[in-house]
């Protein structure tokens, strides 16, 4: 089968088109051909080489999601799947290929309406949205700040915490901001967040030398949860400032979806393919590629250029 691997860590000039075996499913995986395959901006970080202290190596395919139909079942998997159109998700890798192996235990068959690129649109970033929210005890009636709210995790969160309360975003644009809005935005920053704060929450993608600013957008009591660091790690003085409002009872945290069971995990990305199957939910695709166009989707990616999701399919 083909794959797309990091050749060489760096630029997206560095992943290539591979010929790989097709995988074989041991006790409790199934094979997928895929349809669809996520594109995120934690693909980016691997490829770059920001996540190299996690063990990447020269050769690794990316690809934390996918959709396509069950073609091969391994031993102990229910022989229905057999056949089904689904989503699942492959963890840290193997989902840039045009088949992925995958345990059955993460399978979600696809609702009527919701197309392979719509599910890996929503489901990966959508379980990481909501699960972030959760950890924040984001609750209804309050308010949140989602800081990087343009990508594919924050156009989730977005929707989500609409339902129940007051969004805020960060974005670079009008226009990106305008899109927003119309995903259920009532406010609308800059990137720096320049502006009146009071939000009980900050769900934060961005990080970076910046993200210790952003306490002082808390009411007391408020909570600060970083899901992501497109602008790399917080600075050392983290700390400092927050114990610099120490009268105010700030909770910050990170959150990774790691933590999250995989039944829970996969609970949640079956009711969330259901809504946007119902028109609940909007898929934000950005652009759809060929896998073998995986190097434009990640050039698109380090332009900064995304809003939303990008899905390659296989040709
Ligand atoms: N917690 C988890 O379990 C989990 C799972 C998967 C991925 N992740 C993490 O989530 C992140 C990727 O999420 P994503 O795909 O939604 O993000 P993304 O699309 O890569 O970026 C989100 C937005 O951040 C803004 N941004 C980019 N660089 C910035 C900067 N230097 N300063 C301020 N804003 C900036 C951009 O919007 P504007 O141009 O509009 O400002 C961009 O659209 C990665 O850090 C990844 O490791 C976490």
């Amino acid at each position: 089968m083909k794959a797309v691997a990091v050749q060489t860590f760096g630029d997206p000039g560095g992943l290539a088109v591979v010929e790989r075996p097709d995988p074989r499913p041991g006790p409790g995986e199934v094979v997928i051909t895929t349809e669809a395959i996520g594109v995120g901006g934690v693909d980016a970080l691997i490829r770059r080489g920001d996540l190299a202290a996690y063990g990447f190596e020269a050769g690794h395919v990316p690809g934390g999601e996918v959709a396509g139909v069950v073609t091969a079942l391994g031993e102990g998997v229910d022989e229905s799947w057999a056949g089904t159109r689904v989503w699942a998700f492959t963890g840290l890798g193997g989902g840039y290929a045009e088949q992925a192996l995958v345990n059955a235990a993460t399978l979600v068959p696809l609702p009527p309406g919701v197309s392979p690129v719509d599910a890996v649109t929503v489901a990966g970033s959508g379980v990481v949205a909501h699960f972030g929210l959760r950890h924040a005890r984001f609750a209804p009636g309050e308010s949140v700040l989602v800081r990087g709210a343009a990508g594919g995790i924050g156009v989730l969160a977005v929707q989500l915490a609409a339902h129940t309360g007051t969004v805020a975003v960060t974005t670079s644009s009008p226009e990106r901001g305008a899109r927003l809005r119309t995903l259920g935005a009532t406010h609308v920053l800059d990137r720096s967040g320049a502006g009146p704060g009071g939000y009980d929450v900050v769900i934060d993608i961005v990080a970076g030398e910046e993200l210790p600013s952003f306490f002082a957008k808390l009411n007391a009591g408020g909570r600060l949860v970083a899901v992501g660091a497109v602008a790399g790690p917080p600075p050392a003085r983290l700390v400092a400032e927050m114990f610099a409002a120490f009268r105010k009872s700030l909770s910050f945290a990170t959150f990774s979806a790691d933590t999250v069971s995989t039944e829970d995990r996969r609970a949640f990305a079956g009711e969330l393919l259901a809504a946007t199957g119902r028109g609940e939910v909007d898929a934000v695709v950005h652009d759809v590629l060929p896998l073998a166009h995986a190097t434009l989707a990640h050039r698109q990616l380090d332009a900064g250029e995304v809003f939303g999701r990008i899905a390659l399919v296989p040709a």
